[in-house]
């Protein structure tokens, strides 16, 4: 395990619903956890774009319409499918865990 990372367990996978997205705050991390068909993928909550909550958004297969302007990402990769949004999100990388989504998240500096 790297120094330079944080391990964080973020909710039970149960939480969330198939084809569902969910805001969870942790520290200073405020996160979207999505479940696509049993995968999940963790990402900022906030819009690259503006104020939109991506949790708020409309979750169609891997990508994420933000309800603000309906902008468009992949949250496979946080690379943006539609504009007007242009900077890609921040994306985490989901652990292996049997019953609760974990992330591997940059320490603070
Ligand atoms: S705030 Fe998200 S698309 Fe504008």
């Amino acid at each position: 395990m790297s120094e330079t990372v944080n391990i964080i367990e973020l909710c039970a996978k149960s939480d969330i619903p198939e084809g569902e997205v969910i805001r969870v705050d942790k520290g200073e991390l405020e996160l979207a956890v999505y479940n696509v068909e049993g995968q999940f993928y963790v990402t900022d909550d906030a819009c690259t774009h503006g104020p939109g909550s991506l949790s708020e958004g409309y979750l169609e297969g891997h990508v994420i319409e933000c309800d603000f302007h309906n902008g468009c990402f992949d949250i496979r990769n946080g690379e943006v499918v539609a504009p007007p949004c242009m900077i890609p999100m921040r994306t985490y990388k989901v652990l292996p865990h049997e019953t609760s989504v974990v992330i591997e998240a940059p320490k603070p500096e």
